[in-house]
């Protein structure tokens, strides 16, 4: 059934597990997220960002589509807005029935950002959604993977009580969209984030954080961790392999039921590192 985000990343934040959010391109990416899901035996949350909405050319055709086989899984799966920069999105979002959102007004300043993410957040409890914002930018988006910035403690804690968001995005040592994955997470940043700050954690930029660094992050206190990169290689590359293989096979369903096939593997296995021999 669908369920919101919160239902899925609340109790995992109190029992230190990871829980993945794993980014939708198109319909195959759905049910190949849904079917990793089930066979790991985890509730699953299924996100679509801006930049996807723009490349589809508008929400309800992917969005409708996405929400209505949440409603038919046999298990818990959420339909989250990702790095929605637009208030506009956002309201189309919560009208079409997504249960949460990411308002992301990480590159303005800071008291621009709170004020902004403030005025979000209060419309979508309104409409009882659940709120994700991102404090202190993580990078990578512009295909640049310096060390990057990082969370400050306090001013974290003063950002989720002013907004009143349900869950923080925090810069910790990932970047977007990284191809290698080798980035280096500040567990000792994590702790005290944790300490510091009531409300579950967000990984982004995961893809770029190898398996064993996953992990760590989970049990360290970062509860929603966003994948796609990982889940475009996987796909690309077998969608190619199978074609390299079969050049004579133009049907879109071979290539993709290849490519939809290799993302399922891949979320079951993601999903096991976040939060090992812990089903359900
Ligand atoms: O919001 C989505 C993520 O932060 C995904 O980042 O492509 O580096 O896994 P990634
Ligand atoms: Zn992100």
């Amino acid at each position: 059934p669908l369920v919101s985000a919160g239902e899925i990343v609340g109790p995992a934040a109190k029992e230190r597990r990871g829980r993945g959010a794993f980014n939708v391109i198109q319909l195959e990416h759905v049910t190949a997220i849904i079917e990793g899901a089930r066979r790991a035996a985890t509730p699953v949350i299924l996100q679509l960002s801006q930049n996807a909405v723009r490349y589809h050319g508008a929400l309800a055709p992917i969005g409708g589509a996405m929400l209505a086989a949440a409603r038919a899984a046999d298990l818990g799966v959420a339909v989250h807005l990702d790095h929605a920069e637009s208030p506009e999105l956002v309201r189309e979002a919560v009208a079409l029935g997504f249960g949460s959102v990411m308002f992301d007004a990480s590159t303005m300043d800071y008291r621009d950002n709170l004020a902004a993410t403030r005025e979000i957040a209060a419309y979508c409890h309104d409409h009882g959604v659940w709120v994700e914002a991102e404090l202190g930018e993580v990078g990578g988006k512009d295909g640049v993977h310096a060390p990057g910035a990082r969370t400050d403690p306090d001013e974290a804690a003063e950002f989720v009580a002013v907004t009143g968001v349900d869950a923080l995005a925090v810069a910790v040592g990932s970047s977007h969209a990284m191809l290698t994955r080798d980035a280096a997470l500040d567990l000792d940043l994590i702790a005290r984030l944790r300490e510091r700050v009531p409300v579950p954690l967000v990984l982004h930029g995961s893809s770029g954080v190898p398996d064993d660094g996953l992990a760590a992050a989970a049990r360290a206190g970062m509860s929603k961790i966003n994948i796609a990169t990982q889940l475009n290689k996987v796909f690309t590359g077998a969608a190619v392999a199978y074609w390299r293989d079969h050049p004579e096979r133009v049907d879109p369903r071979k290539y993709l039921g290849a490519a939809r096939d290799a993302v399922a593997g891949e979320v079951e296995r993601l999903l096991g590192v976040l939060a090992p021999g812990h089903g359900e």
